[in-house]
């Protein structure tokens, strides 16, 4: 497998209230292409910082972040971001929504209405069509808000805590689609979480960061099968394992 994104020795620094803040303190690690990506660590450590700095939203004050061995310059359509707030426009319907991006592309409309179906139903919103926003639960909005931006054909989807407004059951249900997808569509996926469980039902390596300024605790691989156990004793003591690291 071929190294997609490069990170190396990354420092970041904000001002303060007149003083600067480091938040990434020199962080280093590889992306290889398709693989699954997770990044946890403490709430204000600087997780969505480092994913704004790969979606070139951010820049780092050292270090270099490459993408297929360039700099970063700023955002592109090879990478697409999913929020937690699922950043949906209400005026539109579930296809209004998914086709945007590919209008102010100028996607022909045939060929646009085809894409934003083949991805609705990779989701799984067949039937939801002309629904708005409002009439759908947070999964499903979240399943939107995933196929808008699948629908662009980044190379790398970048995904902010993208299920931490939703209830316990929803998640896991969501965690197990997000797999699915990700199989299928071979895509490379950065996903921040705090959940470190998250992190373990769904990702090939996870970056364990500590708390703010963050550095690089470890670069855990998860090597069980999916679907993956949360009740396995090999589930269970990497959660554990990670949960300590972050707490010392
Ligand atoms: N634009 C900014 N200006 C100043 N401080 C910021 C800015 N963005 C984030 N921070 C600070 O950087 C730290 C890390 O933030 P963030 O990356 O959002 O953490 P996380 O996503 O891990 O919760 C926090 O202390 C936050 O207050
Ligand atoms: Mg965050």
């Amino acid at each position: 497998m071929s190294e997609i994104l490069q990170i190396k020795d990354v420092r970041k620094w904000f001002n303060s209230e007149g003083k600067k803040l480091l938040v990434l303190d020199g962080i280093s690690f590889d992306v290889r292409a398709g693989e699954f990506i997770g990044i946890v660590g403490p709430s204000g450590c600087g997780k969505t910082t480092l994913l704004r700095i790969i979606a070139g939203l951010e820049k780092q004050d050292e270090g270099e972040v490459l993408l297929r061995g360039k700099p970063i310059k700023g955002p592109g359509q090879d990478r697409a971001m999913v929020f937690q707030d699922y950043a949906l426009f209400p005026w539109r319907n579930v296809i209004g929504n998914i086709l945007f991006g590919l209008e102010i592309r100028n996607i022909p409309k045939k060929e646009a209405l085809e894409k934003a179906n083949r991805f609705i139903k990779l989701v799984g919103l067949e039937g939801f069509e002309r629904s708005y926003p409002h009439e759908l639960s947070g999964g499903m909005r979240q399943r939107v808000a995933l196929a808008r931006a699948l629908v662009c054909e980044p190379e790398i989807l970048l995904m902010d805590e993208p299920l931490s407004a939703l209830d316990a059951q929803t998640r896991n249900v969501m965690q197990s689609e997000l797999v699915r997808i990700w199989s299928e569509t071979k895509k490379t996926i950065i996903y921040v979480t705090h959940n470190i469980e998250e992190a373990v039902y769904m990702a090939d390596r996870i970056v364990v960061l500590s708390k703010r300024p963050a550095k690089l605790l470890d670069l855990a691989e998860v090597k069980m099968e999916r679907p993956r156990d949360r009740f396995s004793k090999e589930f269970i003591d990497l959660r554990a394992k990670i949960f300590r690291l972050i707490q010392s």
